[in-house]
């Protein structure tokens, strides 16, 4: 019987301190001017002390399940996309599944940086489609600011925390109709791993490190990529990109976001755009700005959807899902 994973509910989470562009130039060498300018962003979420990923996740999650009329006894899948995990071990979805109270199936970890909900997304349906799982929650959530170093205005600025959740249910067609994830396409170009990554971990230095990242380089593959995932999502499902209703693109600089519209001839309207507001939350900004866009009224069910993300790796994606 052929299973289709149905998105049924979307929750998210931000920490409560926000960090504005003008409190940041007070600290390191930079402007609101430049930063609107070049990326968009105006204010970032930081995550207060002891406040973990796996904290953010939880809250994320919780408003899922609330949002999918779903109980954590019903799940039996967790899958968390994140590059800062609380420890280097266990999974930050172990203390996730443990927290919430969920009791069934496998909870693991997926690292692809700024692509990895798309990753986990993909994941997650792969283990729905075959019967594997029948109810997952796929967490997007970090806390980047952990990862910052603080005298790089070129990165400093960039990124923020929070997480995004989704429930996914794998249903039959008769029970789906026409809703569901529809395709999904992820890559990895290993050759270009020193574009971004952190400098530190466990086998390399045994410290945590700090980001790196050649920010015109990777800006350069992320417009070319980003583009090229989403056609390759849509001619996966037999849909022209056209039809498409909403956008909802990882959060990285709106100039990438323009870029990509401007390419694929998108109307701008249509592009969810959250940059400003929660900056570069790397797997959390995916299902930070589905959030966004369902609660504000736009993206509804029956809508037609296509993420996408590009992140460290380097690594890229898109999924197409009728909500
Ligand atoms: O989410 C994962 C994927 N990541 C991305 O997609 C990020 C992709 N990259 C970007 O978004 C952009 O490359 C950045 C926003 C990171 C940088 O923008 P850019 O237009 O590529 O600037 P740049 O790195 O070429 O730097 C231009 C100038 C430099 O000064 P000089 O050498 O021209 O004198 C930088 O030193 O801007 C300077 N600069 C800054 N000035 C003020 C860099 N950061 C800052 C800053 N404030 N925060």
């Amino acid at each position: 019987m052929e299973l289709r994973s149905v998105i049924c509910g979307v929750g998210s989470h931000l920490p409560e301190r926000v960090l504005t562009n003008a409190e940041l130039s007070r600290k390191v060498d930079t402007s609101d001017e430049w930063i609107v300018a070049r990326t968009g962003i105006r204010q970032r979420h930081i995550a207060a002390d002891g406040e973990l990923t796996s904290d953010l996740a939880i809250q994320a999650a919780v408003k899922a399940l609330a949002s999918a009329k779903c109980a954590a006894a019903d799940i039996d899948l967790i899958v968390l996309a994140t590059a800062t995990p609380d420890l280097t071990f266990p999974a930050s979805a172990a203390r996730v599944q443990a927290a919430l109270g969920v009791t069934k199936g496998a909870a693991f970890d997926v690292q692809a940086v700024c692509s990895g909900f798309i990753f986990a997304l993909a994941t997650a349906d792969n283990f729905l489609a075959r019967g594997q799982a029948t109810r997952a929650l796929v967490i997007g959530a970090e806390t980047f600011s952990r990862l910052l170093d603080w005298g790089d205005r070129s990165t400093c600025v960039l990124f923020g925390d929070g997480a995004g959740a989704i429930v996914l249910e794998g249903q039959t067609q008769a029970e789906a109709g026409a809703r569901g994830v529809l395709s999904t396409f992820i890559r990895t170009d290993g050759k270009l791993h020193d574009l971004l990554y952190v400098d530190g971990g466990p086998s390399q230095t045994q410290s945590v490190g700090k980001l790196r990242m050649v920010g015109n380089a990777v800006f350069r593959h992320a417009v070319e990529h980003i583009s090229g995932a989403m056609l390759e999502a849509c001619a996966r499902a037999g849909i022209d990109i056209s039809e498409v209703d909403w956008f909802v693109p990882h959060q990285a600089n709106q100039r990438i976001l323009d870029g990509v519209a401007r390419k694929l001839g998108i109307d701008p309207e249509k592009v969810i755009s959250t940059v400003a507001l929660h900056g570069n939350t790397s797997a959390a900004s995916v299902p930070l700005a589905l959030d966004v866009a369902i609660r504000d009224g736009r993206a509804k069910q029956g809508d037609l959807v296509l993420m996408e993300a590009l992140g460290g790796g380097l690594t890229w994606g898109a999924a197409l899902v009728r909500l």
